[in-house]
């Protein structure tokens, strides 16, 4: 269990969670890692963030590589959600001489999390001096929650900014420029649209607050997937910009579901309509597809065209559940639109709207609904429908 070398004086010492699927809900194909960096200076030793809590042998191990776990002067807890905090009262356990901080909110959700464990405040403005290396920290409420902090290291040009950049992903390689960048984009694009994306206007200021703090990290070392540097690291400053100024492509991601294939044959045909204007249309039946998927395709979708039969006068369970996945992380801004099959009553576009129009979906195309099977008739129609909501896509 090698530690790695991340900057002068900085050594990853994470653990990798490759086996892990789901994360609150956030299907996780490629694992995790949940990053913790030593910090070394020539009179003491900070670790910055501990490690979900089965994995804390792990990071204990990567730790003893560079130095006792017991000579640890100083923990930094930068979020309290427990696949950062949840071992660290083990941590503690191991670095019995540890000073533990964490930002004011950080401070109140250890001691709800840990039984009222006692640690210290930082606020912004502090710095701790290891010796020839600074820690500097910035409360970055809502980024992930309110408890959340960047911590920098300015000798070294280290910003470790936690969940902020963060990708699940699993790797033996630690820098994304070892991945592949384009892998990495794409993750940190997943990441964004299914953790961040109802708080991008706190990203964009905490990105704003790195900058007028003075602060110029040469590597962002997050506390999930790979680490930037190099070349990458403005790539996904770039990203991250694209998506907190809510950047959009002529795009429409078309989501349904369906019980005798009437409304899969309508998705088809509507699919087509849109290809046929000439826009990216990303076709997914909740059945097979997966939600942070769906979602990644939301991301920079100008509209959502979401469909269902009518089951017991409503919607099919598939489509709800996404909507419910959907209400919290809050894709306003965009067009949306509704179609479903029926056999003996209808129900389920009514329901479907009423869900959009509360997250913010704006609405303006008729809901379109057939009776039983799709005959020639309605595949036209439904091509058209398509061709109409792509157009308005264009305009
Ligand atoms: Fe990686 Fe918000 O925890």
């Amino acid at each position: 269990m090698r530690a790695v070398p991340v900057s002068e004086g900085i050594h990853w010492v994470g653990a990798i969670d490759w086996n892990l699927r789901d994360f609150h809900g956030y299907e996780t194909p490629r694992g995790t890692t949940y990053n913790a960096y030593l910090v070394s200076g020539a009179d003491s030793t900070a670790l910055i963030d501990t490690v979900k809590q089965p994995f804390v042998p792990e990071l204990l191990s990567r730790i003893s590589e560079i130095i006792d776990p017991a000579e640890i002067d100083l923990i930094v807890v930068n979020h309290v959600e427990p696949d950062h905090n949840g071992g660290l009262v083990d941590v503690i356990e191991a670095c019995p001489q540890a000073r533990v901080v964490a930002s004011p909110s950080g401070v109140r959700g250890v001691a709800e999390y840990h039984d009222g464990l006692e640690i210290e405040a930082v606020k912004a403005g502090d710095v701790i001096d290891l010796g020839g290396r600074t820690l500097r920290f910035l409360p970055m409420p809502m980024v992930h929650w309110p408890d959340s902090m960047f911590t920098y290291c300015a000798e070294s040009r280290t910003l470790m900014p936690n969940d902020a950049f963060g990708q699940h992903m699993a790797s033996s390689e630690r820098f994304a420029d070892e991945v592949g960048l384009s892998l990495a984009l794409t993750e940190l694009g997943i990441y964004y649209a299914n953790i961040l994306m109802p708080l991008g206007a706190q990203v964009a200021k905490a990105v704003a607050k790195v900058a007028e703090a003075g602060w110029e990290p040469a590597i962002v070392a997050p506390s999930h997937g790979v680490i930037w540097r190099g070349d990458a690291l403005p790539a996904a400053i770039q990203e991250y910009g694209r998506w907190t100024e809510g950047m959009r492509e002529d795009r429409i991601v078309l989501a349904y579901s369906t019980m005798w294939g009437s409304t899969d044959t309508l998705a088809k045909r509507i699919a087509d309509g849109i290809a046929a204007e000439g826009v990216d249309v990303r076709l997914h039946d909740l059945a097979v597809s997966r939600l942070a998927d769906i979602t990644y395709d939301l991301l920079e979708a100008k509209a959502f065209v979401l469909g269902s039969p009518t089951l017991h006068h409503g919607m099919l369970y598939r489509v709800s559940g996404y909507l419910t996945y959907l209400e919290g992380l809050k894709p306003s801004d965009r067009l949306a639109a509704v179609f479903g099959s029926y056999g003996w009553s209808s129900g389920a576009t009514k329901q479907m709207r009423e869900r959009l129009e509360a997250i913010g979906f704006e609405m303006p195309f008729e809901d379109h609904t057939v009776k039983f099977r799709p005959d020639h008739d309605d595949l036209i129609a439904a091509e058209e429908w398509g061709r109409a909501i792509a157009r308005a896509v264009k305009a």
